[in-house]
């Protein structure tokens, strides 16, 4: 694997979360394998558990971290090629791209979408760049369409937490929120389940008008009766997205669609699970982020390890 950009880079999803949870008993074992190996994390947008998760996994490895706030402390970077750049951006990113490669072994990169023009977003400006223009392995932190480590963190929890049941009923929850959201996550959550086609029955549930990529959610149930979404339900994954149809747009404020402990109730002693951060009493009810069936925590803990064992991919592969 050279570049990680989607779940679908990874050989097996569940060869590698069982690969992430062995990591885990051993953290350090593969110290070696980063030793004199630099890792840049860009971070075009804010973050707290990618930031230092994503560290925090190099760092097991014996890589060197080195951090910049792209978005605030870097040089505004120009994106289309034969431009006049007289403007008011100051580098192409052609130049930036191959100069931190001399710097990083493999460059991390957190650019999200900008919500205004779909057709921009799905191109994968930032992201495409560097893959483009960089001689080093790219590892996504999330994308203008995809989370693919929250994703893996997401699929090593489930595995972690799920009953004995041949089949697992997983469902992705819309909830409500103030601000316009991206689709990375709901995105990266649905192709990680949908590819556990065997072993998991997706369901995902919200408000007509807000369907995600078509393309993203092929072979999952579309319940738009949350309640109902929710019976027997083992794992209730929540998040909010704005709408992909009328892009970026907020069509439902509808606060009926919180996580609530009597939709709870319903459910096969479901897990609640939210990649975090999260707006408490707006997303999720204190009364269930609070209780026993939440992990969002543990969840929370691995992105360590989903980085953890990318990394030790592309470092195996150097
Ligand atoms: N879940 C997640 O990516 O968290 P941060 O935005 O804090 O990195």
């Amino acid at each position: 694997m050279k570049h990680y950009l989607s779940i679908h880079d990874l050989p097996s999803i569940k060869a590698t979360v069982n690969e992430a949870i062995e990591l885990k008993k051993d953290p350090l074992r593969f110290n070696h394998l980063g030793k004199h190996k630099t890792i840049g994390l860009l971070f075009f947008n804010n973050s707290l558990r990618t930031r230092l998760s994503t560290q925090k996994a190099a760092l097991n490895l014996g890589m060197e971290p080195i951090v910049m706030n792209f978005g605030a402390e870097g040089w505004q970077l120009e994106f289309e090629d034969g431009t006049i750049m007289d403007q008011g951006k100051s580098e192409h990113v052609k130049e930036a791209a191959e100069v931190i490669s001399q710097y990083c072994d493999v460059i991390a990169i957190r650019a999200f979408a900008g919500l205004e023009d779909k057709a921009k977003d799905e191109s994968e400006e930032v992201l495409s760049a560097f893959v483009k223009y960089a001689t080093v392995p790219i590892l996504n932190m999330e994308s203008s369409v995809g989370h693919p480590l929250q994703a893996l963190a997401d699929a090593i929890t489930i595995e972690e937490h799920k009953p004995a049941k041949k089949k697992l009923k997983v469902v992705l929850s819309w909830a409500p929120h103030p601000k316009a959201l991206p689709h990375a996550v709901g995105n990266s959550f649905a192709e990680m389940a949908l590819a556990h086609e065997d072993d998991f029955e997706v369901v995902i549930t919200h408000p007509k008008g807000y369907e995600l990529d078509p393309e993203k959610t092929k072979g999952a149930r579309i319940e738009y009766d949350q309640k109902k979404a929710f019976e027997g339900a083992d794992f209730i994954y929540t998040k909010n997205w704005s709408s992909y149809k009328n892009y970026g747009q907020v069509a439902c404020e509808d606060r009926s669609w919180m996580i609530t402990a009597d939709k709870m109730e319903v459910t096969d002693q479901a897990k609640f699970m939210h990649c975090l951060p999260v707006r408490r009493n707006v997303v999720v009810a204190d009364e269930v982020i609070n209780s026993e069936q939440s992990i969002v925590i543990k969840q929370a803990n691995n992105r360590t390890f989903s980085a953890q064992v990318v990394l030790k991919k592309m470092l195996e592969n150097l």
